[in-house]
């Protein structure tokens, strides 16, 4: 425990799923975590264990501290307010988890529409853009570095059918972690990216609920099951930790195995 003490975090789309989970173990860590999001309410369809409570209403039962700033990352002013609001409670900032994202899948390349990539390229790729300035700024101005996590996935490190649009955003993602871990790295900001494969959130209700691929996902991962929040946000903790402080700009996945078989990661 208190592997985060004194450290301030904010973490975006922090409402429900791996932002519900990793503000919750940041805070059982000790850090003061500002829970960010579009709405404070969850996300319908997840698979928490108590739904009933707001991500901070749960922070506090566990004896954290939070608060909730409203910000919706792919507007630049609000992430520069969500920043400042950040700093203005807690008096400075450590970490950032762009966390921020949203799906879209099941059509063929020729069958997605431009308000599909538009909305998948909006969170995913310029909420991430925006989340990491915004941090980068107020970093440079502590002058003591920083922590930078984007949540990315397997889909930003090769291919699936089905998924083009949101495969293509999680690239962008990629490869913006590995660009700004090479610009910042001097400056003692540390970058890295997660790579989950599947895991249980409102995001993947669907597919989780659909027997069919239910059945063959699980037998495509060595480890037979799907990811789970804590997984996620065990692995957050470290990599804001300075337990992990020789990593940068790396992509760590988190998949029960499921890329070991391809040659491309
Ligand atoms: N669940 C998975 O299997 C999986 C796998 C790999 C990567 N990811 C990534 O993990 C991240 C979190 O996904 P999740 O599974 O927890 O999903 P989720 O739907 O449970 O949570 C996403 C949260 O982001 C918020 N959000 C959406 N648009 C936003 C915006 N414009 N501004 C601020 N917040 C916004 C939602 O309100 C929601 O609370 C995403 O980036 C996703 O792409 C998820």
């Amino acid at each position: 425990m208190n592997r985060l003490e004194g450290k301030v975090a904010v973490i975006t789309g922090a409402s429900s799923g791996f932002g519900r989970g990793i503000a919750r173990a940041f805070a059982a860590e000790g850090a003061k975590v500002v829970v960010s999001d579009v709405r404070e309410e969850l996300t319908e369809g997840g698979f928490e264990e108590d739904p009933n409570l707001t991500t901070v209403e749960a922070i506090e039962k566990d004896g954290g501290e939070a608060i909730y700033v409203g910000c919706d990352v792919t507007k630049q002013a609000q992430v520069r307010d969500l920043i400042k609001a950040a700093v203005d409670r807690f008096g400075r900032l450590d970490i950032i988890v762009n966390n921020a994202g949203i799906y879209r899948g099941g059509k063929l390349t020729h069958e997605f529409t431009e308000e599909d990539l538009d909305a998948c390229f909006n969170v995913n790729v310029k909420g991430t853009f925006f989340g990491a300035q915004e941090a980068v700024k107020q970093f440079l101005e502590q002058g003591e570095g920083g922590n930078i996590i984007n949540l990315v996935s397997t889909a930003g490190l090769g291919g699936h059918p089905n998924q083009s649009v949101y495969n293509t955003s999680k690239g962008a993602q990629a490869n913006l972690t590995r660009c700004l871990a090479i610009e910042y790295g001097e400056k003692g900001i540390r970058v890295n990216g997660i790579c989950p494969t599947y895991a249980k959130t409102a995001l993947t209700r669907q597919l989780f609920d659909d027997k069919d691929f239910d059945e063959a996902f699980k037998q495509s991962i060595p480890l037979k099951r799907w990811g789970e929040v804590e997984d996620i946000a065990q692995l957050a903790v470290f990599l804001a930790s300075d337990e992990s402080s020789y990593i940068h700009g790396d992509l760590v996945r988190v998949d029960g195995g499921e890329t070991l078989s391809r040659y491309s990661v």
